[in-house]
């Protein structure tokens, strides 16, 4: 816990960094006009200077930056302690420090031990030995071995035997938000509310979430008592992705990489109706208990290596959790959606309270007011 404060705080001061590679790969996308998809999206290796493992150089700037994110998590580290200055104006990020070039071997020990080991398919990851420490533990504790026993799941899960099918618990879900045929007369919303960030960090902003179906959405949070910090912006709007994030590395940036497919994942499950066809390969694994509720376990996959795990009630048949994962080569990342309050707002279920956490943060959403089917304007969706 007490590292995720440490790196916060770093990423608050750091907002005065701007990142111009980052900038000038915006502004070329845009200045072609072209769709994202069809422009060439520069990779990490070209963008920025020092940028040279088999795996990470050609992932684009977006998703290069979330693996840096999953390296500092593994590790429990911040930013600066691979790259002397993070979080000030003095930030040198393309100097390599002992511990940076350590990390750059290991980049390439986890690709090879993969490769030759597992087939390729990614069952070692920084987290596998680091488990949020600098130096991996190599011996049990004998008070561990006689302890609770550890609690930690597999991302993919196991197959549970006996359980209700993926149909069923979707279907029930659908019941329990207010049927099939309400559900598919929502075309839009608009919500306001509240939101408080990770002890107090990114809180007392107001926000306004907009959703268009089929697969549309917007988060926008406003800090009126505090203008210096800027608005926040996730957009989604069916093909492209933004992410204005002011106290971030990059304080504005398109998205192109793997997180595409979890925004879009995001956008379409404001529209519950289509949960089903949202994902592929849905599965059932072993019943659960999340914020103290008994749940069951449906686990689906979609494109680019994204995968998600659904956690339903199982008396109410509601939506608990949702954590879904977008691919990188050294671990997946993770965002968690936890959902709670669930009220009734013209015969459909809204849950009035989320948390959405991920690797450099954690915001709790406190809706007041949700207004269904009225006009949205398009520009919501695209570009901040
Ligand atoms: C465990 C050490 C480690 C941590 C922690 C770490 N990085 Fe890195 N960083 C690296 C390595 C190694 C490279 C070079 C990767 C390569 O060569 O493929 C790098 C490269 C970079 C670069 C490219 C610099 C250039 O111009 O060449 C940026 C930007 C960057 N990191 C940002 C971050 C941010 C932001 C964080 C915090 C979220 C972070 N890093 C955390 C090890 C780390
Ligand atoms: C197979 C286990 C294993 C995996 C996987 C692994 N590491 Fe390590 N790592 C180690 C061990 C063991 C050490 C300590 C080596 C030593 O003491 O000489 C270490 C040390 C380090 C250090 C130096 C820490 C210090 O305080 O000097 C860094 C940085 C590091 N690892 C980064 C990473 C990153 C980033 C990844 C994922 C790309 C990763 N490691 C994956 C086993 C692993």
């Amino acid at each position: 816990m007490k590292f995720r404060c440490k790196r916060l705080v770093v990423a608050v001061a750091g907002m005065a960094v701007v990142w111009l590679t980052g900038m000038t790969m915006v502004n070329r996308a845009t200045a072609q006009g072209q769709p994202a998809a069809a422009a060439k999206v520069q990779t990490a290796g070209e963008a920025f200077k020092n940028v040279t493992t088999s795996t990470l150089k050609g992932l684009t700037v977006d998703d290069f930056l979330g693996a840096m994110g999953v390296m500092a998590g593994a590790l429990g580290y911040d930013c600066a302690d691979c790259h002397p200055g993070a979080g000030s104006d003095k930030v040198d990020w393309v100097i390599d420090t002992p511990k940076k070039r350590t990390a750059r071997k290991m980049v390439e020990m986890v690709a090879t031990i993969n490769r030759t080991n597992f087939n390729g398919v990614q069952n070692v990851t920084c987290f596998t030995c680091h488990h949020g420490r600098d130096l991996p533990s190599t011996t049990l504790a004998l008070d561990k071995l006689y302890g609770p026993p550890n609690e930690e799941q597999p991302d993919i899960i196991q197959v549970g035997q006996g359980q209700p099918s993926a149909a069923q618990i979707l279907d029930k879900y659908i019941a329990a938000m207010g049927g099939a045929q309400r559900l598919a007369g929502l075309k839009s919303f608009a919500a306001t509310g509240t939101s408080l960030g990770y002890e107090g960090l990114g809180g007392g902003g107001s926000f306004q979430i907009y959703a268009q179906s089929p697969d549309q959405r917007s988060v926008i949070i406003e800090f009126k008592d505090h203008p210096e910090r800027g608005d926040s912006t996730r957009a989604f709007n069916g093909k492209t992705g933004w992410v204005k994030s002011p106290r971030g590395l990059l304080t504005e940036y398109e998205v192109t990489g793997n997180e595409l497919e979890g925004m879009r994942l995001d956008a379409e499950l404001a529209f519950p109706a289509q949960i089903q066809k949202t994902l592929t390969n849905w599965r059932v694994g072993v019943d659960d208990v999340v914020n103290g509720q008994d749940v069951h376990v449906l686990q689906g996959r979609g494109p680019k290596g994204l995968l998600a795990t659904f956690y339903f009630d199982t008396k109410s048949g509601l939506l608990v959790r949702l954590l879904r994962y977008s691919a990188s080569p050294i671990g997946r990342i993770p965002t968690q959606v936890d959902y709670s309050d669930y009220r009734d707002v013209g015969g459909i279920k809204f849950p009035f309270k989320y948390t959405f956490s991920w690797l450099d943060g954690r915001d709790n959403f406190q809706l007041s007011e949700v207004k269904t089917n009225v006009p949205v304007d398009a520009a919501k969706f695209g570009k901040p």
